[in-house]
């Protein structure tokens, strides 16, 4: 059972990393499919051709158009025998037409607690605010901007006087770990939408299952090695 993924991305792609390194070490049963940027310099891209993914360039000079745009990464996503969508710091939003076009098997990661702090600036605007916990969300993507039915949270602690910076950094190293464990669920097929709502389904085996994954604050659980 092998998931066969496209990675939507327009940044440096450190989550594409994780992804694929969680793949290479036999913890997420995925493969990498297609790797699509709408910005020809983005570093995700470099990162994908190293690890020798096929890539595919939808810019906005090419497709100025959002539904242009979109057909066009359909046809290349389908090509490649896509199932499921992860949204890795893809900074677009994409229509219902889209998610419907995947069965709704489309996945996002945001660097706060949603609701709160949506948009491109979260982590600054959460630090400015003087949020004492701050952490990152996968949920299923819908239309709107970082909202749908969440997957899992993780949260830390924000340090008094910490820079947005670091704070930053603290968080993308949550969110290395739980992409990669939402991943693993939807490939399991455990992820069961429920009255707009996600509920994890029992685990193929239940001793695989760990709650007690660390310091930090990590529903609904991780499981062992993520
Ligand atoms: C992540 O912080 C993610 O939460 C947000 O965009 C950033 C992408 O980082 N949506 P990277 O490109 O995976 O390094």
């Amino acid at each position: 059972m092998s998931l066969k993924l496209g990675v939507l991305l327009s940044g440096s792609g450190s989550n594409l990393e994780a992804l694929a390194g969680r793949i290479e070490e036999g913890a997420l049963e995925a493969e990498i499919a297609l790797v699509v940027s709408d910005r020809p310099g983005a570093y995700g891209l470099n990162r994908a051709k190293s690890r020798g993914f096929a890539t595919y360039l939808a810019s906005s000079k090419e497709f100025p158009e959002r539904g242009d745009r979109e057909r066009a990464i359909i046809e290349a996503l389908r090509e490649h025998g896509v199932e499921a969508v992860v949204m890795a710091g893809y900074m677009r939003l994409v229509s219902g037409g889209f998610i419907r076009a995947f069965g709704g098997r489309v996945l996002n990661i945001h660097p706060s607690l949603l609701p709160g702090f949506k948009g491109t600036r979260a982590v600054k605007e959460a630090a400015e605010y003087g949020v004492r916990v701050s952490g990152a969300t996968v949920h299923f993507a819908d239309e709107h901007m970082d909202h749908g039915p969440v997957v899992i949270q993780a949260a830390v602690a924000v340090h008094p006087g910490e820079e947005a910076m670091e704070l930053a950094d603290r968080i993308q190293a949550l969110e290395h770990r739980i992409y990669p464990q939402a991943v693993q669920w939807l490939s399991q097929g455990r992820l069961i939408l429920d009255q707009g709502l996600v509920r994890l389904a029992d685990a193929p085996t239940a001793a695989a299952l760990d709650t007690e994954a660390g310091p930090c604050l990590v529903s609904p659980g991780l499981e062992q090695g993520f």
